[in-house]
């Protein structure tokens, strides 16, 4: 018998309209093997970590809870960043922090992680995508560390819908989301 889908929460560093990051969501979700259901979780809308949100479980935001609980039920987590100034932008930071707490109630450990970085330049964001497996291992997190992602000039890779016409790249990226699947399938996520 066929194993259940697994659930994967797919976050996105950047929050612009025309993102390349937002464009290889879209051609992975179309790569991935059908043991994968990939979906976008929104972390444009969560609010700022304020650790007095927590202290008061009356004041913790919606936007928390909402996220926690969805990264919670989440098999593995995706992770496709731009760099920023040689790091990570703010917005993975923060979702990295709202799931981190209250403390002792990390919903990150244990689960499986991949990382994708891409940018105009030539290096692919080599520093966010190092900076943030650094990140997500101090979370507990099983990262994936191969193949390593670091698409460059990543503006010429995908069309409007995230299609790939360079086959060479597309069978790199299908490896990628293949070898993602039988890691999340080897890695099962430990129960909060
Ligand atoms: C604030 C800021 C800082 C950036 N810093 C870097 C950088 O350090 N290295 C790099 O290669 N690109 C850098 N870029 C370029 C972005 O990585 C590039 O525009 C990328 O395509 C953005 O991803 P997106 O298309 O998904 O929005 C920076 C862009 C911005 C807005």
């Amino acid at each position: 018998m066929a194993s259940p889908q697994k659930d994967i929460a797919v976050l996105i560093g950047s929050l612009r309209r025309d993102s390349i990051n937002k464009k290889a969501a879209l051609a992975l979700d179309h790569l991935a093997p059908d043991s994968l259901r990939l979906s976008q979780v929104d972390i444009a809308t969560l609010d700022y970590y304020n650790q007095d949100f927590d202290a008061d479980p009356a004041e913790t935001p919606i936007t928390y809870r909402a996220f926690r609980e969805r990264i919670a039920r989440a098999d593995g987590v995706l992770f496709l960043t731009p760099e920023y100034n040689r790091t990570i932008p703010a917005v993975i930071k923060n979702a990295v922090d709202v799931g981190s707490r209250p403390y002792g109630k990390s919903v990150w450990a244990g689960k499986p992680a991949g990382v994708i970085s891409m940018t105009m330049g030539v290096l692919g964001g080599f520093g966010a995508n190092q900076d943030l497996r650094r990140l997500l291992g101090n979370m507990d997190m099983r990262v994936m560390q191969q193949p390593e992602v670091y698409l460059s000039s990543a503006h010429e890779i995908f069309g409007a819908e995230g299609v790939i016409d360079k086959e060479s790249t597309r069978t790199f990226l299908k490896s990628f989301i293949d070898a993602f699947a039988t890691w999340v399938q080897h890695h099962p996520a430990l129960a909060a």
